[in-house]
């Protein structure tokens, strides 16, 4: 059977049996719109494989004289260099096509596939002593033979790691690295999902698990999960607290839940699902695209979907919330129009509360996130969906707005690599590294540290590369930096101690 037939049996099944949101995704994995662009309008003088040519400078394995980031390169094809033999391209292409060509590029120039998730690809995992610019450091493995798709980890005081498996459920890993059975007694997590392009869309997945700030006097864990709707295959974001005794789950109650009218068919892959605490007796939540579309509710303040949410730790709506006043809002909502936030971390030290979150193709973000704001998804972004349509979903929706209203990211991802969920790292053993953020990817499988100035990032550091796709960090009680990874062959834990 030939690929294509194959891509459009999956459309089919999928749109079927509800996924309309990565119809899109699917229907140009068959084929990139800009790759035929590129090879009618520019491979004559770049080469087919950007290698260049002697009418045209390669374009890949070198830095780029007029600027390497996807806007430099946008801003190249647009103007031209007439003068030394580069046309002119805004007249003949329109800006959508050329800020395609600018991603094509970058994502090339990166190395990142544009439909290679490194589910699969080999697990390297280097055993000797690696070098950075301030600390040279080790990998050393924690557990290994893990479900291929865990989601969290929180490591305990006594160095025992409690771990969520989206598709299982919540367990600890003892020091020696071993696996318990699962905590009996929690939500089910549901594992029905539809695999495609090697990537798993599921539904009723657990995702974040984290201490209570005060876990040592409280014992209080909280599990964020895509929670299931009795006799239905809908699921939605819920926040639930408890206490673990004996290998069971106790005392459990809701921190969090939306109304039943909002769950959905959507698969729980963009619902974000993290959770931070600010030490002030406040909780942070993330909610991603979980609507019937991925522009679905995001900018709507009744619906929960492309939100930050703070509640208090026990479930009671904080009384200066941004939206408690307006009418029809939710009064959780702390910030809105994120996509697919898949970090949180709340610095006790700054009092700065940042998140990273997955744009489409192109436009992943850092975004510092303040009260009442609009990150902007899905009326603008520094991506395009995956059919190559530029993000201005505003004339669909019927809103208007201004670009002055809407935040700005701290950093502009683009190419995309998938970013994950990230630490500030306060731990003591790599004291060169303290304050900074140190970040894990999925598709482009990095660990990167961030260095900050104030709400600046200043300086960037790809600490791994190429190991495996990083779903989780976490700091350890022993300062060591903790690395989940997904990987098909399983789930493994590592960790990173100076050398
Ligand atoms: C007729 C030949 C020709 C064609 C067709 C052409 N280019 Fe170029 N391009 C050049 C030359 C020559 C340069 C180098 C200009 C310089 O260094 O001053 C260049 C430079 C560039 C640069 C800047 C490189 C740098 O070092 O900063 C980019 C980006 C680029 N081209 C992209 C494209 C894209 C995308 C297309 C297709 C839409 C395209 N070019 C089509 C000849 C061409």
């Amino acid at each position: 059977m030939s690929r294509a037939r194959i891509v459009g049996i999956v459309i089919v099944a999928v749109v079927g049996s509800g996924c309309v949101a990565i119809y899109s995704l699917l229907a140009s994995v068959a084929r990139d719109p800009f790759a035929a662009v590129y090879a009618e309008n520019c491979a004559v003088c770049h080469g087919a494989e950007l290698e260049g040519t002697p009418l045209g400078t390669p374009l890949a394995g070198r830095d780029l004289l007029y600027g390497d980031s996807a806007d430099a390169i946008a801003r190249s094809i647009s103007d031209g260099f007439p003068a030394t033999g580069m046309p002119a391209w805004s007249k003949t292409l329109d800006p959508g096509q050329i800020r395609g060509l600018a991603l094509l590029i970058s994502e090339r120039r990166a190395n990142y596939g544009r439909t290679d998730f490194k589910t699969d690809a080999p697990l390297a995992i280097p055993e000797g002593p690696l070098e950075s610019e301030q600390h040279r450091f080790r990998l050393e493995p924690v557990a290994r033979g893990l479900h291929p798709l865990p989601f969290s980890i929180a490591p305990l005081p006594d160095g025992r790691i409690l771990l969520t498996e989206k598709t299982r459920g919540l367990s600890i890993v003892s020091t020696g690295g071993e696996q318990s059975e699962l905590i009996q007694g929690t939500p089910p997590a549901h594992d029905d999902g539809v695999e495609l392009l090697r990537l798993v869309f599921g539904r009723g997945w657990m995702m974040d698990v984290a201490l209570h700030p005060d876990y040592e006097e409280n014992g209080w864990v909280y599990l964020h999960f895509g929670d299931r709707c009795r006799d239905c295959a809908k699921s939605m974001n819920k926040l639930i607290r408890g206490r673990i005794e004996g290998g069971r789950w106790i005392d459990q109650q809701t921190i969090w839940q939306a109304d039943a009218s909002t769950y959905t068919r959507t698969p729980d892959m963009g619902a974000g699902g993290r959770i931070s605490f600010d030490g002030e007796g406040h909780v942070f939540l993330s909610v991603g695209i979980k609507g019937r579309s991925n522009h679905d509710g995001i900018q709507d303040l009744g619906l929960p979907y492309g939100k930050v949410h703070r509640v208090h730790d026990d479930g009671r709506v904080p009384a200066d919330n941004p939206f408690v006043g307006v009418p029809g809002a939710l009064k959780s909502i702390w910030t809105y129009g994120h996509r697919s936030p898949q970090g949180l971390e709340f610095d006790r030290v700054t009092g700065r509360l940042w998140s990273t979150e997955m744009g489409p193709r192109g436009g992943d973000e850092l975004n510092l996130l303040r009260p009442g704001r609009n990150y902007g998804w899905p009326l603008t972004s520094k991506g395009m969906d995956y059919d190559g349509t530029p993000v201005e979903y505003g004339k669909d929706l019927g809103i208007e707005f201004d670009l002055e209203d809407l935040e700005q990211p701290v950093l502009d991802l683009t190419p995309s690599p998938a970013v994950s969920s990230f630490i500030v790292y306060r731990g003591s053993r790599f004291p060169k590294w303290q304050d900074d953020l140190i970040a894990g990817s999925l598709k482009a499988t990095e660990l990167t540290r961030w260095v900050l100035e104030g709400e600046e990032v200043v300086h960037r550091e790809t600490l791994l590369s190429g190991i495996a796709r990083i779903r989780d960090v976490e700091t350890g009680p022993d300062g060591a930096i903790y690395l989940l990874l997904e990987h098909a062959s399983g789930g493994q834990i590592v960790r990173l101690v100076p050398d």
